[in-house]
């Protein structure tokens, strides 16, 4: 028995991760997109999204009033600015839609903010939805608690040069779950290194931004121990890794009681 298509609001929507969105939305019979938020400056306003993702005209029109374009929506997906999501997370607990955010470089303020609307609504929060890199996470995170301290740790990651926030969030997500494994201080991280900077504390991760053309997402996490190097490497080679994800979280969130989720929740771990 075919069930209705889920109904989603894409926030971000002539962005380069909201557009991908608008594409597979166009390609997935489960789905639906019944509005499209931009910015109030977006030279997109009042464009048909579907045209604007170039998957011609499916009757969605870009708008940046948060009302018209979550109206008869079941789900809000979020790929705007951290700015955008200060607003709209409250504006979606008033209205009670799920939620998915996937803007990272969130602050203090509005990472505050979402958890005070999870009391209305369920949120998921994840700095990225590849399936790819949530199993990273986890190979990862096996592989320093297996080590023993004389294996130095490091990330490395790339991005494109259109890229605003560093190191990406993908990164501090893979550190956190590197420095609870190696159960080392908050401040073990170590973003680049300049000058002289000495021997190398044990205690320390390295995480090292590379911005460079158009370059989709890198995550590696290098383990040097005596004699050997394990590196562990996911690349995303196209949006869509992350992309299928959201949508898929979409799926999940809906009809779920309110409360802050992470994609492991999706990935079912
Ligand atoms: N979680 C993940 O898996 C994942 C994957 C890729 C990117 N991201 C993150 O998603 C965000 C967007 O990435 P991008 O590469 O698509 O950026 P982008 O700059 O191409 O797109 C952002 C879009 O948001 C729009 N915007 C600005 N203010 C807005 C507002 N008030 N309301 C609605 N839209 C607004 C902009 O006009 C732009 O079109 C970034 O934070 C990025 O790090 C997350």
């Amino acid at each position: 028995m075919s069930t209705a298509p889920r109904k989603l609001a894409i926030s971000g929507a002539s962005g380069r991760m909201g557009q991908r969105l608008v594409r597979l939305v166009r390609e997935n019979p489960d789905f639906e997109l019944t509005g499209a938020l931009e910015s109030p400056d977006s030279p997109n306003l009042g464009k048909d999204a579907g045209l604007v993702a170039g998957v011609g005209d499916i009757g969605v029109a870009v708008t940046s009033d948060f009302a018209a374009a979550t109206a008869g929506a079941e789900a809000f997906l979020d790929f705007s600015t951290p700015d955008a999501v200060d607003e709209n997370i409250v504006l979606a607990a008033e209205k009670k839609i799920p939620a998915i955010i996937g803007v990272t470089g969130l602050g203090e303020d509005t990472l505050g903010k979402l958890l005070a609307a999870s009391q209305k609504i369920p949120i998921l929060h994840a700095p990225n939805m590849s399936f790819g890199i949530n199993l990273l996470y986890r190979t990862v995170e096996e592989i320093a608690g297996r080590l023993g301290r004389e294996y130095d740790i490091e990330i490395i990651e790339a991005h494109h040069n259109k890229k605003k926030d560093a190191p990406s969030g993908t990164a501090l997500a893979i550190f956190e779950k590197l420095r609870a494994a190696r159960n080392y201080p908050e401040d073990s991280a170590k973003p680049g290194r300049v000058g002289a900077v000495g021997p190398r504390p044990r205690k320390e991760i390295g995480i090292h931004a590379v911005r460079a053309g158009a370059i989709v997402g890198d995550h590696t996490v290098l383990f040097a121990g005596p004699g050997e190097v394990i590196e562990v490497t996911h690349r995303a080679q196209s949006r869509d890794a992350f992309a299928t994800g959201a949508l898929k979280a979409s799926l999940l969130m809906v009809g779920k009681a309110p409360g802050l989720y992470s994609f492991s929740d999706v990935m079912g771990f």
